[in-house]
């Protein structure tokens, strides 16, 4: 495992001096002992020259914007969704309405049309994002079970063990509807895992717009959080105390919040910020959670570019 480690360094070490020119200017100091002399003669540059610093952000900026612009804005990303469902009872045999209540959620999670997009606070309303992906229902299988409950090991994506294979793993987004048990409400999993397990599991009970019989998790927004996982997007509190998301534009956060907290709600974390706790990547109630970061959507842009993880996936 450490050596694995290493070498992924080492490989991170190479690819970093190969590519200096759009390395940021504040990323390069762990690298300039490594004896990759492009770094030491970027480094003197901007020592010469201070306007330089500026000018590599403004380029990163827009490579970001390039980025995000080439394949999630004029090449609308278009996800084909398999839904499979596993039934004991009528309950968990979900209509065709309510999972089509699902993809529409998702819809317009993703797309910053959600009616509760707009009670985004101002303190985070420059960097809100419309993601800018959509998903259209493709298969819906379904399969009988005696099943009570699947729990999170993936049975559920075994036809073997009773579930469903996935269809199509590496084009399709497949989506498994069924009891998980243990109070979980949805699990997925991230990019660059088996394609034979790849997709995101959402309890039947908390699928789609569904009754108050569900509340406080009836508005369809796990599948929102676990498609954010999906697309690589991590916890706001970044599953530690005060620890990252990997997301700049996302505040830090002291741990998950849960219900919906009145606003502001204060980090403890250096440096005191208010929480962005309506970032569906947070834990709060689903009518708690209505927004993505700009910082966000470039993590979720990056997979899907040529070389991305889910660079096969919404490709026409
Ligand atoms: N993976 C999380 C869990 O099962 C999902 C949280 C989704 N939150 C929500 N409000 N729907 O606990
Ligand atoms: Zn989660
Ligand atoms: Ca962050």
């Amino acid at each position: 495992m450490k050596k694995i480690l290493f070498s992924a360094t080492m490989l991170l070490f190479l690819v970093s001096c190969n590519n200096e020119e759009t390395t940021a200017p504040n990323e390069t100091s762990k690298l300039t002992e490594r004896g990759c002399a492009s770094h030491e003669v970027l480094q003197e540059q901007l020592k010469q020259n201070p306007e330089l610093a500026i000018k590599m952000n403004q380029i990163e900026a827009f490579t970001e914007k390039a980025m995000l612009e080439g394949r999630l804005v004029n090449g609308k990303i278009e996800i084909p969704v398999v839904v499979n469902v596993l039934y004991r009872t009528t309950a968990e045999n979900i209509s065709l309405a309510q999972i089509q209540s699902q993809i529409d959620v998702l819809n317009e999670d993703f797309n910053a049309t959600n009616s509760d997009f707009n009670q985004v606070p101002s303190l985070f309303s420059g960097v809100k994002a419309n993601v800018g992906i959509s998903f259209v229902l493709e298969t819906v299988n379904r399969k009988v079970t005696k099943k009570t409950s699947w729990g999170t090991r993936d049975a559920m994506k075994k036809t073997s063990r009773g579930g469903l294979d996935p269809t199509s793993p590496t084009t399709k987004l497949n989506i498994w509807a069924c009891t998980i048990g243990g109070g979980i409400l949805g699990y997925a999993q991230f990019p660059g895992g088996p394609s034979a397990t790849d997709g995101i599991v959402v309890d039947s009970k908390y699928f789609g717009l569904s009754s108050a019989a569900s509340y406080p998790y009836n508005l369809g927004r796990t599948a929102t959080h676990e498609v954010g996982h999906w697309m690589n997007l991590r916890h706001i509190w970044g599953d530690a105390t005060c620890g990252s998301d990997l997301v700049s534009d996302t505040p830090t956060h002291n741990t998950a919040n849960y219900g919906v907290p009145a606003y502001p709600h204060y980090s403890t974390c250096s440096g005191t910020p208010v929480e962005m706790t309506m970032n569906y990547m947070d834990y709060t109630d689903d009518r708690g959670m209505y927004m993505f970061s700009n910082g966000q959507k470039s993590r979720i842009a990056a997979i899907f570019v040529s070389g991305g993880a889910r660079f096969s996936f919404g490709q026409p």
